[in-house]
């Protein structure tokens, strides 16, 4: 592929990306720019040494300064955009940097890439733009309307929307991927999965919003990396693609299931008030991706969850250095930023 500017490559699907961009990939060149905000944590690349193939910077994707130094700099091939706020619970609490980062950082990542002609972008969104299927069967395809209902999804919607308007109103070659949830090594303990792990390994209570009948179709990270490999490679621009790894569990089970495997009792269950506008059912259609480009997910769910409950618990240090907020004491973090 030649060049990748990848954007929030230090989170948890970002930095899986490069770790297996790299792999594949050896001779090309990544440049990770990441803001480092509270889910960007450089141990997620801890074994990444900076070199002619690897670059990192600290930035934030709205910085139209920074965007246009980094692509007069250098000729890019390809952007890979993930950088996000991605928390829905924080984005009840606190919108304005969701709308900031996903919606006008998005919008200003599009318009310098444009003006540079960068021949091919990606853009990761999320099916969580459809919405929620309420307690209908069947499942979310590409042509089902958008009608996010947080204002997490509302702001990933904004940012999708606009790559849209740039392929249809400027040509810019654009590609949407909406992916259902991922899980796997990494992922910042306030998400689902890890949440349950953490606490099952601290025999406390697993929170369980509502009546936990929440469906989710859960996909393994290296599998979302493996089809956004296969986009990059061969999607078409100014389309859309669904990622879903047809694994569709309710909270409850996932959480029983943590219970199980760590041979923990089912009372440590405990139903909680449910999240305000919370969507009761994701389920995607992944077909136009399988059919196209011949893509399909490589892991089973039970045994995936399995190795990343494994994950977990073999590898303490990182999610305790999150946990006491010694993550920040990066170099990183501590003024530069480039390497
Ligand atoms: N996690 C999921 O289940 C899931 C599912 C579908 C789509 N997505 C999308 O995938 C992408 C990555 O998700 P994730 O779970 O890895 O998120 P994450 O929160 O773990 O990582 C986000 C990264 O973006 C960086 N960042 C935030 N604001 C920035 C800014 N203004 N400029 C530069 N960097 C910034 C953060 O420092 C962090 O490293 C997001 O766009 C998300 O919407 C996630």
């Amino acid at each position: 592929m030649g060049t990748l500017l990848v954007t929030g490559g230090m989170g948890f699907i970002g930095s899986s990306f490069i770790r297996y961009w790299r792999k594949i990939n050896p001779g090309d060149r990544i440049i990770n720019l990441d803001l480092l905000t509270y889910a960007g944590n450089p141990y997620n690349l801890v074994d990444l040494i900076p070199s002619d193939t690897y670059t990192f910077l600290r930035g934030d994707v709205a910085d139209a300064g920074l965007l246009d130094r980094i692509m007069e700099e250098t000729q890019l091939d390809a952007i890979v955009h993930f950088a996000a706020e991605s928390h829905v619970d924080r984005s009840i609490q606190e919108p304005a940097s969701f709308v900031r980062t996903n919606v006008l950082g998005t919008q200003q990542l599009l318009e310098s890439a444009r003006r540079a002609a960068v021949p091919r972008f990606i853009l990761v969104s999320t099916d969580e733009v459809y919405g929620s299927l309420g307690g209908k069967p069947g499942a979310f395809t590409e042509t089902t309307p958008l009608a996010p209902n947080s204002p997490y999804s509302a702001s990933k919607a904004g940012g999708d929307l606009l790559a849209r308007a740039y392929y249809e109103t400027f040509g810019f070659p654009v590609i949407v991927t909406r992916c259902s949830n991922n899980y796997g090594p990494m992922q910042f303990p306030e998400k689902l999965i890890p949440t349950l792990i953490i606490r099952a390994l601290h025999n406390l209570p697993l929170p369980i919003y509502g009546d936990g009948l929440h469906i989710r179709d859960w996909l393994h990270v290296d599998d979302h990396c493996s089809a956004l490999h296969a986009v990059l490679e061969a999607g078409r621009p100014g389309e859309v693609y669904n990622i879903g790894g047809g694994n569709e569990r309710t909270n409850l089970e996932v959480a029983g299931r943590v219970l199980q495997e760590l041979g923990l009792p089912q009372s440590l269950l405990e139903f909680v008030a449910d999240r305000p506008g919370h969507d009761r059912k994701y389920a995607i259609d992944a077909a136009k991706l399988a059919g196209e480009l011949g893509w399909k997910p490589e892991r089973s769910f039970e045994e995936a969850l399995s190795a990343t409950i494994g994950w977990y618990t073999a590898n303490r240090s990182w999610w305790e250095s999150i946990l006491s907020g010694e993550y920040r004491n990066h170099p990183y973090l501590k003024g530069g930023g480039r390497s």
